[in-house]
């Protein structure tokens, strides 16, 4: 086999991989600090919780801090070894530590008690990002405090006394997607001890261009875009698992900056590892998103070089994408479907109707319309999505609320929406407030374009995610 297809055949068999390679350090040390972690809280931490009461103990087990502080005469990870060694502890009848369980202890002290986290929560992992953040600032001229950073993490899997996962084997996986998706073996760096949040380097990657998309009014352009659109902003737009944040601590600077409206598209300080090895590679092929990362980063180094931009790649249809429900609804994600809050603000309901009958189906020759029912008053925008990617605000007759309870026929006027080929169908986005009006956004590729929409809150329009309701009806044509 040619040496270029061994390589590749290495990046995409992540099991073939991580054979040919020795485990790296930082995953060596982050296994044994996680198997540890996971004795002990399973077995100890009942009453190794740091209190005075009867029964319980002074030394917090899962305080890596405390466990590990000099000073003692024989240091904690060496003494807990020998009492759970000599049957000490666990005291009295609770359940001993298996034999494997006291070697998990065992390779853990010898390798100098790596560090774990009390727990592996959001706080966790922002205050390992913000580290990374402000490691990463004096080395490199700025505008923006981690302005070409990014992160993943897989902290979200280790839930205390559930099976630990295999973060190797997702670490090899996501290392094999982000290569596969950028034609470059790449290794993503871990920035907190246990191995399992790692940077995202923009630059490094191509995923940091900008200026790459024009703003689009109908079929005509209106200048660049110069707000947050780089590559992976598009990745940012699509994701479902985006916390709601309470300003204070977790958002302190440079966390507060790295976040902020200038810097990306949507306040995300890291998404999750298995999120995005599925968003970038399904199968053995890259997904239409990680097709829109790859046109883009074509772009950007065009654009670089002042070289006429290239055509993007054949646009793909959104239909068949999931619904979502979520807590920061990711409401401009174009491989989403219907995105829903959780909780739900409001019933939203769309279906396409022709003579004021609902259809599975749209014919030739039939003009449809859309029958919208909400069970409260609500104001809405509907886009227009064409089979070629390209998206469209659509005005209909008549303004844009809708009456609690009432359902309403939404269109352009006429007897209706014309059918053709060309449409793929609507998006509905509802909300109790005024929603500001979808920037739509167009790439600057020669041709074959890469579209989206954003809906940037203002001044005038602030409105909340979380109140906003988004449908996607398909508009499939039959007989
Ligand atoms: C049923 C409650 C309980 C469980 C379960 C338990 N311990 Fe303890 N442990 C105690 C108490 C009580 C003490 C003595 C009081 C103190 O240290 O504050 C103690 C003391 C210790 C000490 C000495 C503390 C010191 O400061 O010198 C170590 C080390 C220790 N335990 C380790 C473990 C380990 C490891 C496990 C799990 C395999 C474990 N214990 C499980 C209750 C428990």
């Amino acid at each position: 086999m040619p040496r270029a297809v061994l390589v590749l055949a290495a990046l995409l068999v992540p099991a073939l991989a991580r054979g040919a390679n020795p485990v790296p350090a930082h995953r060596a040390q982050g296994d044994l600090a996680l198997a540890a972690r996971d004795v002990l809280q399973r077995r100890c931490a009942a009453c190794h919780t740091g209190s005075a009461d009867p029964g319980k103990s002074k030394l917090a087990l899962l305080d890596h801090a405390r466990l590990t502080a000099k000073g003692r005469p024989v240091p904690a990870p060496e003494l807990l070894l020998d009492l759970v060694k000599d049957g000490s502890m666990p005291p009295g009848n609770r359940a001993a530590p298996t034999a494997r369980e006291v070697t998990a202890l065992g390779a853990w002290v010898k390798a100098g008690a790596p560090e774990f986290p009390a727990a592996f929560d959001d706080a966790y992992v922002l205050r390992h990002v913000a580290a990374d953040i402000e490691r990463e600032l004096p080395r490199n001229k700025l505008r923006y405090a981690g302005e070409y950073l990014r992160y993943a993490s897989f902290a979200h899997l280790i839930r205390d006394g559930e099976p630990l996962p295999d973060v190797g084997a997702l670490e090899a996986e996501l290392n094999a997607a982000v290569s596969f998706a950028t034609s470059r073996p790449e290794k993503l760096v871990a920035v907190d001890p246990v191995g399992l949040v790692f940077r995202i380097d923009l630059t490094r990657l191509n995923w940091r261009g900008s200026d790459l998309f024009a703003r689009m009014s109908g079929a005509k352009t209106e200048g660049t875009y110069t707000g947050p659109a780089s590559p992976f902003d598009l990745v940012l737009l699509e994701y479902p698992f985006a916390v709601r944040r309470v300003p204070g601590a977790a958002t302190a600077p440079p966390l507060a900056r790295f976040l902020s409206a200038d810097n990306q598209v949507r306040p995300v300080p890291y998404v999750r590892g298995e999120w995005l090895t599925a968003a970038l590679v399904q199968g053995k092929e890259l997904t239409p998103l990680a097709q829109d990362l790859k046109s883009l980063a074509a772009l950007t180094t065009a654009l670089g070089r002042a070289a006429p931009p290239p055509a993007g790649h054949d646009a793909r249809p959104l239909a068949g994408a999931r619904p979502v429900v979520s807590a920061v609804p990711p409401l401009a994600a174009l491989y989403a479907s219907d995105v829903t809050p959780n909780p739900a603000p409001f019933a939203l309901s769309v279906e396409l109707v022709a003579n004021g009958k609902p259809v599975a189906k749209v014919v030739e020759d039939a003009p449809y319309k859309l029958l919208a029912t909400a069970d409260r008053a609500v104001r809405f925008v509907l886009l227009k999505v064409l089979a070629d990617g390209e998206l469209r605000v659509q005005q209909v007759e008549g303004g844009d609320a809708l009456r609690a309870k009432e359902p309403r026929e939404l269109s352009p006027g006429g007897d209706g929406f014309a059918t053709g080929p060309e449409t793929l169908g609507f998006l509905l986005l509802a909300c109790t407030d005024e929603l500001p009006a979808p920037l739509v956004l167009r790439s600057r590729h020669a041709d074959k374009h890469v579209w989206r929409f954003l809906l940037e809150s203002s001044a005038k329009y602030p409105f909340d995610p979380g109140a906003v309701v988004r449908k996607w009806v398909p508009v499939l044509a039959g007989k």
